[in-house]
């Protein structure tokens, strides 16, 4: 029985299954059906499974093209339940792993796809939980309800975790060319898993749980988190040391060995390095250990809104303003260059912070053409010499590569710039404020 799941995993004669056809789970079944396999994409909201059976995409990195081809040559199909789930061969889960309000892990939609999972359980399959969560879920939460229909892992179905490692809006590392780790319940079950992931992608890295490689997923975003904070904090020196942040790390990085140059900003955005490092520490809470690092740059990274607000603020008082009633035009509202993507965006919070102190607050972000605001919208201005010259200050808080920095000097009273974003602008460098 084994061996068939095998047979049909290497002659691309399985069909995969995934459940959440986001930003992890989209460009997977891209790169899955590219390679040959049939893919049947499940997801609950309509309008995105509408949209991929027309034909389109709704996520930055993979272009309408790629779906279509795959649509018409009949290698992708998505739905809204989960019936087809029976005819899977693995079945990879890929839905959000969020926070609560009192940022504990929330893994009710992790519950919610195995739940479907659960209800089309059949021998011989794979499945692999791919959504990022704490060390433990694969093996304590999910096993045992899968197990519930008595059928027996490493045996009648294999059960694994692999962490998708996806970076929104980088060329040169895609899904194909970033090495995957993998790790099973049982060998069997990272064998397979560690096969099927093999087809697609160029490395593969088998550890020896699924314990440890959620672990391992963890580790890297806390690494990151990490990072960031300490050059957040280091900006914060610099500001009271008269120094550029800049300077320093510029410098610093020229060591060839043993620095790695991180750069500070407005604060940590999107669903990954803010959230993840939390679902490590709340699971070491509960193991009575409390994880001093996380827990310290989640502090320093999520203060970083209100730390410009207090430079912005500490700006307009040099130009003899208040930030009340000031016109403030915030650049870049998505939480990385180049991505449309606004979860948990900083600007957000700068955007909140501003408006709670009266300043006269309009966006532009070339991706992003509004967004959702006090039970409103709020749409993106377009960047014109006459806008930018209305205002008081303009503030960098999204170095997207598309904008005209030179232009934006030129025309604007001061500029805050929390990227080092205009740092190629040779002109006017007075008008320039560095975070
Ligand atoms: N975005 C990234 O850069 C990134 C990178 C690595 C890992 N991850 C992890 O991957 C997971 C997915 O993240 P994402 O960014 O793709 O999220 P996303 O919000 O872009 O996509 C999730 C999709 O799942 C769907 N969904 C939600 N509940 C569902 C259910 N019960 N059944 C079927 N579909 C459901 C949603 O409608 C949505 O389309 C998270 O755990 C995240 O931490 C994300």
């Amino acid at each position: 029985m084994q061996d068939n799941l095998l047979t049909k995993i290497k002659d691309k004669k399985a069909r995969v299954g995934i459940i959440g056809l986001g930003y992890v789970g989209l460009p997977l079944a891209i790169e899955v059906g590219r390679v040959g396999f049939e893919v049947y994409g499940f997801d609950i909201s309509e309008n995105k499974v509408k949209l991929i059976n027309a034909g389109k995409s709704d996520i930055d990195d993979v272009p309408d093209a790629a779906v279509k081809d795959l649509v018409n040559k009949g290698k992708l199909k998505a739905f809204t339940t989960p019936e087809n789930l029976k005819k899977c061969d693995t079945i990879s889960i890929c839905v959000p792993t969020p926070l609560s309000k009192t940022k504990d892990p929330d893994v009710s939609y992790i519950l919610a796809a195995v739940n479907w999972v659960q209800e089309q359980m059949h021998k011989e399959v794979l499945v692999v939980l791919e959504s990022t969560t704490y060390p433990g879920t694969t093996e304590d939460m999910i096993l045992p309800l899968l197990e519930e229909s008595g059928l027996k892992v490493g045996k009648d179905f294999y059960l694994a975790f692999s962490p998708e490692r996806v970076d929104p809006g980088n060329p040169k590392f895609l899904t194909h060319n970033t090495p995957r780790v993998v790790g099973g319940i049982t060998p069997k079950c990272t064998k397979i898993a560690k096969l099927f992931y093999e087809q697609f992608i160029d490395n593969i890295y088998a550890v020896s749980s699924t314990k440890a490689a959620e672990t391992v997923k963890l580790l890297e975003n806390t690494f990151r988190s990490v990072n960031i904070g300490l050059v957040n904090e280091v900006a914060l020196m610099c500001d009271r040391l008269g120094l550029s942040v800049w300077e320093i790390i510029d410098a610093a990085a020229t060591k060839p060995f043993g620095f790695m140059p991180f750069y500070p900003g407005p604060g940590l955005g999107g669903h990954c390095i803010p959230i993840d490092p939390h679902y490590l520490s709340w699971k070491l809470k509960s193991l009575n250990y409390y994880a001093r690092f996380i827990e310290l740059a989640g502090d320093v990274n999520s203060h970083m809104p209100e730390y410009v607000v207090d430079r912005i603020s500490r700006e307009m008082n040099r130009h003899g303003r208040s930030v009340k009633g000031s016109k403030i035009i915030l650049l870049g509202i998505a939480y990385k260059r180049d991505i449309k993507d606004v979860r948990e965006s900083p600007a957000l919070d700068v955007l909140k912070l501003l408006e709670n102190a009266g300043a006269k607050v309009v966006f532009n972000d070339p991706f992003v053409p509004e967004i959702r605001w006090n039970d409103g919208k709020l749409k993106s201005q377009k960047l014109t010499p006459a806008l930018i010259k209305g205002s008081h200050m303009v503030v960098i808080l999204t170095d997207h590569t598309s904008y005209d920095y030179k232009m934006i000097v030129d025309n604007a009273p001061v500029v805050f710039d929390t990227r080092n974003a205009t740092k190629n602008v040779k002109a006017k460098r007075n008008k320039i404020v560095l975070l």
